[in-house]
């Protein structure tokens, strides 16, 4: 078996909710620059734009379509359209998420972490629970709904989740909401692989760990940011969304054909534990 021919995605068809920046980026990139036709779900609608551009004009066969995965009903006419249009869709990219404002703690400073009112438990607004709880947990669902119901006709498809190393260790600078969600999300992945694997539909999760994307306003561009949370990581280095390539290809093509109901994660060691 040759590797090109493993892990080829020419011609395979696939959606990216939240596709417009960051990681689903990287995913659609990945795809895309692989001769695979991609369609970006986003709410916003100038980075859709000027992305689906910029990827066209480097030949790549891309599509933009503004959805907000928190209107479910949007979001089915949406990947209705889209599947009407490849004929079929074979990888579903449920990555569209928010950052949820302050945990109860900031970021170390020194060996403490000052305390964040606003974070605390008690202070906890309910605008902001279930502001996270619908994008992060309630839109990841109807877009896995949403993907599986054209896959299943075909008995065949791939879905793939972005959850985070948050799902398997508290981090309390990004607080419950988050946490909450993300475990929700990989715990449902899980469920939901069971289920659909009877249908040939494979159903995992990637949890990345700290990337640099324009998530909560794209505070990790900052080199003095990178340069805090790097220290943190045992492989000393911030995540990029070219990082994601890799995992994005061997999901999505026959490399990853026997892989099912797992969160894979990539963190650069983030999880194993604090670098001295
Ligand atoms: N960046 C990190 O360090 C990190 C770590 C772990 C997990 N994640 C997860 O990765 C995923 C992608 O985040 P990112 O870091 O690339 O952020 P990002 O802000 O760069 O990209 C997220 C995209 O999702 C879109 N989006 C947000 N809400 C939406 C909605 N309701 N409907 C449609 N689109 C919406 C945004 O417009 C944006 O284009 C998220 O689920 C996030 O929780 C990120």
């Amino acid at each position: 078996m040759r590797i090109q021919q493993l892990f080829d995605v020419r011609g395979r068809t696939a959606l990216v909710t939240g596709g417009a920046s960051g990681i689903g980026l990287g995913y659609a990139e990945a795809l895309a620059a692989n001769g695979a036709r991609v369609a970006l779900l986003d709410m916003d609608a100038r980075r859709i734009d000027a992305e689906v551009s910029r990827l066209r004009g480097a030949g790549m066969d891309v599509s933009g379509h503004v959805v907000d995965v928190t209107d479910h009903a949007a979001l089915d006419r949406a990947v209705d359209e889209i599947v009407a249009g490849f004929g079929h869709l074979d990888a579903a990219f449920a990555n569209a998420g928010i950052d949820p404002g302050p945990g109860y703690v900031g970021a170390w400073v020194g060996d403490q972490r000052p305390r964040v009112d606003e974070g605390a438990l008690e202070r906890y607004a309910d605008a902001r629970w279930n502001r996270v709880i619908d994008v992060n947990l309630n839109g990841v669902f109807a877009t896995v709904r949403a993907a599986a119901r054209h896959m299943r006709s075909r008995r065949k498809g791939r879905i793939i989740l972005t959850t985070s190393a948050a799902s398997q260790r508290i981090e309390p600078a990004i607080g419950a909401a988050y946490m909450a969600a993300k475990a929700g999300a990989a715990h449902f992945m899980r469920c939901v692989a069971l289920e659909l694997a009877a249908s040939g539909i494979t159903v995992n999760a990637i949890a990345p760990g700290m990337f640099v994307t324009n998530i909560g306003g794209g505070h990790a561009k900052d080199p003095a940011v990178q340069k805090a949370l790097a220290a943190g990581i045992p492989l000393h280095r911030v995540g990029m969304p070219s990082d994601m390539y890799g995992l994005a290809l061997l999901l999505a093509s026959d490399a990853g054909d026997y892989i099912t109901g797992q969160e894979i994660v990539i963190d650069g060691g983030l999880l194993l534990g604090r670098v001295d």
